[in-house]
């Protein structure tokens, strides 16, 4: 079919949307994939600069696009009969942003967020935020402002400025005039290689805390002190989702369902940007293991990508991340910093991200074809950019409207966030050279951040096993702590042996004995690599317990050689509490071999279960770890689960085992009865087929059957909650005329639109349903119970059994009830179709379960939507 023939029949199928428009539309502007492949398309209005124009996006049946060439139709007139509409094609053959407008009439159930310096608030979390005016503006700046424009500066500055050098920081870009060059900086815990700075709970205990004050509060503080040190870019958050439960770097993200990490990574870049440093969400994408990470190939379906691994990056675009970073591996053969289809495709043309992509540090393998897929800036160094850039664009390789749009990119986000004010701190450290004095102003920028680290800690342990109510510790006569390891410090370097065994301070060199974390002596607060920071103080268990037990005059004992278990089963005698605690550790650039308890763990807590019928469990682990040698054992009276929660993590413990915080944790992830039974394991192929699709973690045991030990979502509490009267309701807002017809075509199952932002798009994401219910605290403590809702497609959907789409942290005094809202938006109950390559409304009823956990329904209903 000629391009006029196909194009006029896409429309005739269009009319009625066409028609509705036809009113107030001045302009229409189509956009075609431009592909041989082309089997359907959509229509969408948007609003541009004060017109109405149409677009038309036309999509291929193949999932595997190379490229994303496209191009603009433009109609001079407006005809009511569609086949006789005047069409003038031209051809652009590049991306065209065309931005959401926020500007016009306030439309409910959208921030229109001035700045990132001007977040919503964390207690609205339906609202949806709309940058656009922000980027736009950001974007004017970039390319107008006359000592910055981007066409005054040469090709030479504009490649500067894309190329990476290693100044001050972890990662420097090139500088032009007018541009002083970012500072790039890890990590997603706080501020790397500095002093005086405050290392952070990791991103899993964030998540496990599953409230959003908290996990907003984190991002906040996180880029103050990037902020007070000078840095541009935080390298953070870390968004893979832990597919396989013995990934080295799970403990830097925030768990293994694609909806929480979606909402933590929204939540902690609202809070960043807030402070005014840039985030830079990472790694995209199906960077899920690091066992090959240089080399292997994630192989995942169309599918699968955008609804599990593209999803938390989704929300980070929308909170307005200024930065992605691309990963290491492979997709489906094509490296990530070279691959069209996830980096302008899906990146920046579905999720209209306007911020800039940073390779991964080293992760760049070309030039031409690096530059066209839509990789901005390379790090840490200009092999493949710089001078070799610049002889790709003269030799014609690379447009130079690409290295425009890249500059263009940097110099955005730089304006987002009003980094090019004189008031902008500058860079106070040298990451590589510490100790230089001229270079190094050691800045303090810890402010009160200890309470905030404390409270988060506290808040992520999760109570896994209370019998004979064992906690909280009812003013014991006598405690003993078991753990630690003599000598721990010869096998701390490895892997698949991270060191000691918990509960006391490092025996040899204080917290910073291995530079990184690269290996743990005594207490574990956080993993190894590039995702760490330098403690400037840490408080043990040992110490906070030992304290806090003296107020009660409890007599305070401590065992620690877990190579010794008799000798442990013999400091635990006699005992009214044994404290034992396990660890395991892992770090960047290595898997854990396994997901058992390190240095024979396992064999402690039943030595010392042996002799102690109190004995109480606490883990320090970076993920799952198979608790089944002594789960059961009648002695084992509690678990307790405490994650890698920072600097006071001691105090946080303490707190949570003395009551004076009652436990609201819920576990990010599933733990299983054996590795075996997780969905995927780590894999040694370098081509690794995802086939488990959609079935991660909860889901895959769920739909399988498979009797999880703790399901994702669990947490126990001191006291208990009832679940009642539950309501379902449309939210109607007032919706813009276009709105309301691309709600209505969700309804009845109509594809939607497809171009650029269409994944982010206000009306996708707006409250479409409120669910609400009743939680009431049937205990005699006061406490917070996470409320879970999980939406229940119908089977021919293709989806898992019960997906998490919202929860919400409820505080009460016993006794007391509370109603609880949480909203839903047509997303949140749409799922990918890989054939229109669109959002769509899944056929049948749609399901919801409230409740306690992924297993623990309380309330069931139906939606009428
Ligand atoms: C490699 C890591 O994968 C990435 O997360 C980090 O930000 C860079 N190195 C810079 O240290």
């Amino acid at each position: 079919m000629s391009m006029m023939g196909w194009f006029s029949d896409a429309l005739a199928r269009v009319r009625n949307p066409i028609k509705a428009l036809q009113s107030c539309c001045s302009q229409h502007h189509y956009r075609i994939q431009n592909d041989a492949s082309v089997s359907s398309f959509v229509v969408s209005r948007r609003k541009r600069q004060n017109a109405d124009s149409t677009s038309v996006s036309v999509v291929s049946s193949s999932t595997s696009l190379a490229s994303v060439s496209s191009t603009v139709v433009t109609t001079s007139s407006v005809a009511t009969n569609t086949s006789s509409l005047a069409v003038s094609v031209s051809a652009t053959g590049s991306f065209v942003p065309i931005p959401t407008p926020s500007s016009g009439p306030a439309i409910p159930g959208v921030f229109p967020a001035t700045s990132p310096k001007t977040p919503p608030p964390v207690e609205s979390p339906g609202l949806v935020p709309d940058f656009a005016d922000a980027w736009a503006s950001a974007y004017k700046k970039a390319t107008a402002k006359a000592s910055l424009i981007v066409a005054s500066l040469t090709l030479e500055e504009k490649v500067n400025i894309s190329s990476g050098t290693t100044e001050r920081c972890i990662g420097n870009t090139g500088t032009a005039r007018g541009f002083p060059g970012l500072c790039l900086e890890d990590s997603p815990l706080g501020v790397r290689l500095v002093d005086f700075a405050t290392v952070f709970p990791a991103g899993i205990n964030a998540a496990a805390t599953f409230k959003r004050s908290l996990i907003r509060a984190r991002g906040l503080a996180m880029g103050q002190e990037h902020v007070g040190k000078g840095v541009n870019v935080a390298l953070g958050p870390m968004m893979n989702l832990g597919r396989v439960a013995e990934g080295g770097r799970n403990w830097e993200g925030f768990g293994a369902d694609p909806y929480l990490a979606g909402e933590a990574a929204y939540e902690t870049i609202l809070g960043m940007q807030q402070a005014g440093v840039q985030a830079c969400a990472k790694h995209f994408i199906d960077n899920e293991q690091e066992t090959n990470r240089m080399t292997e190939s994630s192989d995942v379906d169309d599918r699968t990508q955008h609804e599990v691994y593209a999803l938390p990056f989704l929300r980070s675009v929308m909170a307005g991340t200024a930065s992605v970073m691309c990963s290491y591996n492979k997709l489906n053969g094509t490296y990530a910093c070279e691959d069209a289809h996830s980096l302008t495709r899906i990146l920046k043309t579905e999720l209209g991200f306007r911020g800039f992509v940073v390779s991964d540090w080293g992760a760049t393998h070309s030039t031409a074809q690096a530059a066209n897929a839509g990789l901005d800036v390379e790090m840490p160094d200009s092999r493949f950019f710089g001078q070799t850039l610049v002889a790709a664009v003269e030799a014609g390789a690379v447009p130079e409207a690409r290295i425009d749009d890249m500059a263009t990119r940097v110099l955005a986000a730089w304006y987002f966030l009003g980094q090019d004010s004189p008031a902008y701190p500058p860079v106070s450290f040298d990451a590589r050279d510490p100790l230089n004095e001229e270079l190094n102003a050691h800045v303090d920028v810890q402010a009160d951040h200890d309470a905030l680290v404390r409270e988060i800690g506290k808040a992520s342990v999760v109570l896994l096993k209370n019998a004979r109510g064992a906690l909280p510790l009812k003013r014991p006569r006598s405690i003993v702590v078991i753990g630690e390891r003599v000598p721990c410090r010869a096998t701390v370097a490895r892997a698949d042996d991270g060191g000691g065994s918990d509960a006391a301070p490092a025996r040899v060199a204080g917290p910073n004995e291995f530079a990184n974390g690269g290996g743990v002596d005594g207490i574990l607060a956080m993993g190894g690599g590039s995702g760490t920071a330098n403690f400037t103080y840490l408080i043990s268990p040992y110490e906070a317990l030992q304290r806090r037990a003296r107020q009660d005059r409890t007599s305070f004992f401590w065992f620690f050689d877990d190579a010794n278990p008799r000798g442990a089963a013999v400091a635990g005698r006699g005992k009214s509490a044994a404290l034992v605690f396990l660890q395991s550790w892992s770090r960047e650039g290595a898997d854990r071999p396994n997901i058992t308890a390190l240095h024979a763990g396992d064999a402690l807590v039943q030595a010392v279960a042996s002799t102690n019928p109190n004995t109480i469990v606490v883990v320090h682990s970076v993920g799952p770890l198979v608790v089944e040698p002594w789960i059961e054992h009648p002695n084992v009276t509690a678990v307790l689960w405490a994650g890698l929660s920072g600097p006071e993590t001691g105090n946080a413990l303490a707190d949570v085992v003395y009551g004076d915080y009652n436990p609201s944790g819920r576990l990010p992830y599933t733990i299983a009865r054996a590795l075996a039974n997780y969905p995927a394991q780590v894999s040694t192929s370098l081509d690794i087929p995802y086939s488990e699709g959609l079935n991660v973690d909860y889901r895959h045991f769920d739909a399988t059957g498979i009797e999880p030990r703790f399901e994702f979502g669990f947490g126990l509490s001191y006291t208990s909650f009832a679940y009642g009267a539950l309501s379902i309701r449309d939210v109607r807002p007032l919706a813009p005329e276009n709105d309301r017809q691309l709600e209505e075509s969700w309804a009845a199952g109509v594809r939607g639109p497809m171009g650029p932002g269409s994944s982010t798009a206000l009306w996708l994401h707006r409250a479409a349903v409120e669910v609400s219910f009743e939680v009431t605290n049937t205990g005699s403590v006061h406490g917070t119970e996470i409320a879970q809702l999980y939406v229940r497609h119908a089977p021919s959907s293709g989806e898992p059994p019960s997906v998490l789409k919202g929860f919400a942290d409820v505080a009460l005094a016993p006794g007391r009830s509370k109603r609880v809202s949480i909203g839903l938006s047509r997303f949140d109950l749409s799922v990918w179709d890989a054939v229109s390559q669109t959002w769509v409304r899944p056929a049948g009823t749609i399901g919801v379960a409230i409740g306690a956990s992924s297993r623990d329904f309380r309330l069931n209903g139906t939606l009428d939507i």
